[in-house]
């Protein structure tokens, strides 16, 4: 499938993209999904933003074909931390790789309903990298550790407990990391701009001690949770943020039109910035 890399290019003029993925749960059909990703494909065209859907699984191939040619992305929401075997009923990166160009790894509604542990997150980015596919690592922490001051020792725990498997090996794999705080996750309460860079910061120093090959100033970070076409500008005027995960407002063609518009104008500043046409 084709597929657009995340990483810049490494020379002095390298500018992270500018990413919106929809995760769209638990929604849509397979009659339905198709519709829902070229009404979304139209009215998002003409864009710099890297734009990426993640359907269920059972309607990837509608969305794949239905974006054919117009410059978006189909991603999975998961997929086995096995290559493959007796696991009934579970969907391996291998066979991801003919439907989906991304995979999201380690989303809090799996930790929290499948007890998906940063073992088992490391396992599955393992796999994703094996299998050839971009990974959205989602992190974030649950409102008491926020309101006990460890939010950020949360993060760093994942991430370590995530990447420690993979450091070694994540040569070539590109990979974004998306800051989740729990509470802010279909609650329609967000983080404060200032807040999600300030933990985009934390990530990207905790990359750095952790040693994957690509440069931690490289990985692109967005933030997720209650994200919408009013609220999307507060992260994107913060240059340590490259964009969003949306949940709800993914299902919403307007508000991934006004989504993507607000990201197109970051996307065309920060390359003007750095002198790219
Ligand atoms: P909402 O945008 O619905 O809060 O969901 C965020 C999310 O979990 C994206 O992965």
């Amino acid at each position: 499938m084709a597929h657009t890399r995340i990483s810049p290019r490494r020379d002095n003029r390298s500018v992270r993209p500018v990413i919106v993925a929809g995760n769209w749960k638990m929604n849509t059909t397979p009659s339905s999904a198709g519709d829902l990703a070229r009404a979304i494909a139209d009215a998002t065209d003409g864009t710099d933003v890297q734009r990426v859907l993640f359907p269920p699984y059972v309607c990837l191939a509608q969305v794949r074909d239905a974006l054919r040619g117009r410059g978006l992305e189909v991603g999975a929401q998961n997929l086995h931390e096995e290559a493959g075997g007796a696991y009934t009923g579970e969907i391996s990166g291998q066979m991801l790789r003919e439907l989906a160009t991304w995979v999201i790894v380690g989303h809090s509604e799996r930790r929290r309903d499948q007890a998906e542990t940063d073992e088992i997150v490391g396992r599955k980015l393992r796999r994703a990298c094996e299998a050839g596919l971009t990974s959205i690592l989602c992190v974030g922490e649950l409102l008491e550790a926020r309101q006990a001051g460890k939010a950020e020792q949360v993060v760093e725990a994942q991430l370590r407990g995530a990447l420690s498997g993979v450091a070694d090996r994540a040569e070539g794999h590109d990979f974004a990391i998306a800051y989740e705080p729990v509470w802010a996750i279909g609650t329609g309460e967000t983080a404060t701009g200032a807040d999600a860079a300030r933990m985009a910061g934390v990530i990207r120093a905790t990359l750095a001690r952790l040693g994957p090959d690509r440069r931690a100033d490289e990985v692109p970070v967005l933030y997720g949770g209650s994200v919408t076409s009013a609220s999307i500008g507060e992260f994107l005027a913060e240059p340590a943020l490259d964009g969003a995960l949306v949940g709800g407002a993914s299902l919403k063609v307007d508000e991934m039109a006004g989504i993507v518009a607000a990201a197109g104008l970051v996307a065309a500043a920060r390359r003007g910035a750095e002198g790219l046409s």
